[in-house]
């Protein structure tokens, strides 16, 4: 019998590469979306791509009820939990809609896991745990905490839920990645990342440039202790990432109890480099200038992922440039997004 993953936020970014990845290796997919970062036409776009419909509930995390039916309706082998909003700038403006959204949801989750006997969870965290950390790459044992906005408190704060139920709980098993900085899209073309307004991250903002959306891209500082000055970062493609949540749900056969992973290739990229991969990838120009530091930004970030390759067998398949194409293809079919 096909097992059921219940995927919340499946309609997001990650979670539609994800429930791509499921659909095809045999799951049933159940997902839950309230639809404050998605549109239902997600779900469409999911449907063409694998033949197959997933269930799907509007209702948002924190209710209870909504919940309540999901977790009676469906035999849940594991959870897959993506929901989350994940705008830093916007955490530091509302930091309360962060803690009650991202906190409370998990709460809701994690009672309802609790009475229906679920005790399998992927969660999907982040690298910005690590805070400002004094050396690279990053291993999934250096200290987390010492962040400094709204939006990673609420991871860390989720990643020491998740600790301190399985301290009490020897069968509660929790898969915590640790993702570093998604780009790219599915070949299709038909999802991709579709941010709300102006883009925050790098990658959305190159092609909403390449598109024509907006004039120039501004880099934000050149003068970073790094070889060519902009900063670091680990990319990796989604489709990698989404595959990730696949060894995932295989480790948790193995009932691993708490178990960390970094999701990263283990190879920084700087800024100028992305920008001149994605212009040779697509032959398209991107205009941009250099602009002051953004504040907060680290210098580098990027994962040592040996562990994820021992434990879980996790190797990326995608190469930058694949990533550069992915995400031009994408927002090329789709200059709106999902507004058609
Ligand atoms: P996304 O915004 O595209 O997807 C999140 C989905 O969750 C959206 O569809 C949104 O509508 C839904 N959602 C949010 N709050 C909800 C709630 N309370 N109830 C129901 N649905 C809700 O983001 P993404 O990039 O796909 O990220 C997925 C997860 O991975 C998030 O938890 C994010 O913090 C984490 N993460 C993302 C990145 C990244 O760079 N994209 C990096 C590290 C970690
Ligand atoms: C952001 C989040 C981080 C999150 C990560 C992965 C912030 C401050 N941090 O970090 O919490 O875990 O995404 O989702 O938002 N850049 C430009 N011009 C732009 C946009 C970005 O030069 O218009 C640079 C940034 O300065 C940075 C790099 O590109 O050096 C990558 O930026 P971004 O895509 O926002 O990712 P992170 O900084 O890693």
């Amino acid at each position: 019998m096909k097992k059921t993953i219940l995927v919340t936020g499946g309609l997001g970014y990650i979670g539609s590469h994800t429930v791509i990845e499921l659909i095809e290796n045999g799951y049933e997919v159940v997902i839950v979306d309230s639809l404050v970062n998605s549109k239902l036409e997600v779900l469409n776009r999911l449907e063409t791509i694998t033949g197959v419909r997933p269930t799907f509930y509007e209702y948002d995390v924190r209710d209870e009820e909504g919940m309540e039916k999901i977790f009676s309706n469906h035999d849940i082998f594991a959870v897959i939990h993506f929901a989350g909003l994940k705008s830093v700038g916007e955490s530091v403006q509302k930091p309360q809609l962060y803690y009650d959204n991202n906190i409370g949801s998990t709460e809701v989750l994690l009672k309802k896991m609790k009475e229906h006997g679920v005790h399998n969870i992927v969660f999907s965290s982040s690298a910005t745990v690590y805070g400002q950390p004094e050396r690279m790459p990053l291993y999934e044992t250096d200290p987390i905490g010492n962040v400094t906005n709204p939006y990673a408190e609420t991871k860390v704060k989720i990643e020491e839920m998740l600790e301190e139920i399985s301290k009490n709980d020897p069968e509660f098993n929790p898969v915590i990645l640790r993702y570093f900085n998604p780009i790219g899209a599915h070949k299709s073309g038909l999802i991709g990342e579709d941010p709300n307004g102006i883009p925050n991250n790098l990658m959305p903002y190159i092609t909403q440039v390449a598109v024509g959306k907006l004039p120039m891209l501004s880099v934000f500082g050149n003068d970073y202790p790094t070889p060519d000055g902009t900063c670091i970062r680990d990319y990796i493609h989604v489709v990698d990432l989404a595959h990730g949540h696949l060894l995932a749900l295989k480790k948790l056969e193995e009932k691993p109890g708490r178990v960390i992973y970094n999701l990263g290739t283990g190879v920084g990229t700087s800024v100028l480099e992305l920008i001149n991969a994605f212009m040779e990838a697509n032959h398209v120009n991107i205009p941009y200038k250099i602009v002051g530091r953004r504040p907060g930004d680290l210098p580098q970030s990027y994962a040592n992922a040996d562990k994820a390759f021992r434990e879980m067998g996790f190797k990326t398949k995608y190469t930058i440039v694949d990533s550069c194409r992915d995400s031009w293809n994408w927002q090329k079919k789709n200059p709106k997004g999902f507004d058609k």
